[in-house]
Formats: structure tokens, C-alpha cells, sequence
């Protein structure tokens, strides 16, 4: 297996997303949508798991986590997160692309997680598609956290220092160089309605999730910091409005549910 470029950011990820306001205010909002989908007993895959803050959650849960992920020092952080926790015989971690887990799995889960855009980094947003229908078992569902096209935050930010083509870097058909450590990577950013259209013919799209509507991206962090009354109040408002038609779509991530047939 190749090395993967987020091999060089694994060790700092906690730090710069996980563990800031807006990487916790972020997370927040999947774990409770987490929580209400996924029940102790279940056997949960993950895909994409980073350093593994899902995989503990669920793992504390009760639930039993195959969790993979392609950079294998993301894995070995994971590792060592769940080591720590005393949770390493709930979980199995593996080194596995999206597209891996696709080929060699034949089990069928009772859910799949996939959180903060791991599946943004496919070549195209059908393997989604493909990974919800041949490995959720029926009734089952699939959480799927990814970057969203239209983040009003970046773009209002970006206009306002006039830096046009930042601002609308996310809307375009193809893919996006995006720099990540010293090293850039192929990114998609497909909406919503594209993931639940590449779904369709064997899930039923339940509900979606906008996920930082009213926080700006982890990158602004500072601005959060520098401001805490007002992000607050935006907290308290974001959570209130971010199922609903159009808002829920402009955040830095979305959270789809799908249910397979
Ligand atoms: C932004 S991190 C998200 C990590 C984790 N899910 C979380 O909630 O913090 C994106 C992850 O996607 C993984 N990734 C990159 N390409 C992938 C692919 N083709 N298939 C699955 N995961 C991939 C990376 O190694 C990285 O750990």
C-alpha cells in the first residue's frame, strides 16, 4: 500500500480540527445524529475513521466498530486513542481506501458511518452509491458527513477580502487541488442531492443535516475564539435551523441519513 498524504497530518488532526471550538461544535452535531442511529449490539463500519474520535464514541457505545481508513498513521492514532480508552477489542482497524473496502468486504452492516468528508476524496461520488448498497444490510443506515458545495461562511469571507476564486472554489463540476500539510490532494464536493440521487436506487434518503451553517470553517477558528458571545448565541441558533430547506445545504460539512431498502 502506497503512503497517503494525510499520513503527514495525522498527528497533528486532533489539534487543528478535532480538538478546536468549531471541530468540537462540528462533531457535536453528527454524534447526536450518530446516537440516535446507531445502538449497542450493532456492527458498525466506518470508512475514513482519522484518528478514530467516532470510533471511540461508538465504541463506548456498545456498538462493535470495523473502522478503516487509507493513511495508516491515521490508523495507528486511532490505535492508540482506543488503546488508551481501553476499547481496542471492540474494534477492528484496517488500511483501506473507500474503494477497497468496496472490493474485499461481503459482509452487510447494521450501519456505516463515514464522518467530515473522508468520502470527499474519492474520485467520484457513485462509489458512495455503490459502498450504502452492497454493504448496509436491509433497513439498515448510512451516515455519510461531507464537505459541503455552497459554505455561505467561505464565500462571504472570501468576498469580503476580495478573493474571488477562494470564495467559490467548492462549485465546480470537477475536481480541487487542496492543499493539505505540504502536500495538495483531488477533492469533490458533490451536494447533498447528488449523494442521495447516487443512493436512490438502493437507499431512501431520510433526512439531512446542515452542519456549521452559522459557525464558520475550522480554518476561521480564531475568529470563534476571538468572538465566544457571538458564536454562542450562533450555536444556539445554528442547531435550531439547520434542517431546514436551502440553510442546511451552506454549511462547512452536510450529514446525510440514508436507509437502505
Ligand atoms: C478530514 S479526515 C476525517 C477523519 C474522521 N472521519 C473524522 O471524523 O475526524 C478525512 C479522512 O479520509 C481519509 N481518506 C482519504 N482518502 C480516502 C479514501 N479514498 N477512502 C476512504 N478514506 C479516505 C483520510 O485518510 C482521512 O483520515
Amino acid at each position: 500500500m502506497s503512503p497517503s498524504p494525510f499520513d503527514a497530518v495525522a498527528d497533528t488532526y486532533d489539534r487543528t480540527f478535532t480538538d478546536t471550538t468549531v471541530g468540537r461544535y462540528q462533531r457535536a452535531v453528527v454524534t447526536d445524529i450518530l446516537l440516535k442511529r446507531f445502538l449497542p449490539g450493532m456492527h458498525v463500519l466506518e470508512v475514513g475513521c482519522g484518528t478514530g474520535a467516532d470510533t471511540e464514541c461508538l465504541a463506548r457505545l456498545g456498538v462493535k466498530v470495523t473502522a478503516t481508513d487509507p493513511s495508516s498513521r491515521m490508523i495507528s492514532v486511532a490505535h492508540d486513542r482506543l488503546s488508551r480508552a481501553g476499547l481496542r477489542d471492540r474494534v477492528q482497524l484496517t488500511v483501506a481506501t473507500a474503494e477497497e473496502v468496496l472490493d474485499d468486504e461481503g459482509h452487510q452492516y447494521d450501519g456505516l458511518l463515514s464522518n467530515f468528508g473522508a468520502l470527499n476524496c474519492l474520485e467520484s461520488s457513485e462509489i458512495i452509491g455503490k459502498l450504502t448498497g452492497k454493504l448496509l444490510k436491509p433497513g439498515a443506515v448510512g451516515v455519510v458527513c461531507m464537505l459541503g458545495r455552497w459554505c455561505a461562511w467561505e464565500i462571504v469571507f472570501h468576498l469580503g477580502t476580495l478573493r474571488f476564486r477562494e470564495a467559490f472554489r467548492r462549485i465546480k463540476s470537477d475536481s480541487v487541488d487542496v492543499a493539505l500539510g505540504a502536500l495538495s490532494i483531488q477533492v469533490i464536493y458533490p451536494s447533498s442531492h447528488d449523494i442521495a440521487r447516487v443512493c436512490k436506487s438502493s437507499c431512501n434518503h431520510i433526512q439531512t443535516t446542515g452542519v456549521g451553517v452559522l459557525i464558520p470553517p475550522s480554518y476561521l477558528n480564531s475568529l470563534v475564539e476571538r468572538f465566544p458571545t457571538i458564536f454562542r448565541i450562533a450555536q444556539s441558533v445554528d442547531t435550531k435551523i439547520n434542517r431546514l430547506p436551502v440553510l442546511r445545504n451552506l454549511g462547512d460539512h452536510y450529514c446525510l441519513e440514508l436507509q437502505r431498502r
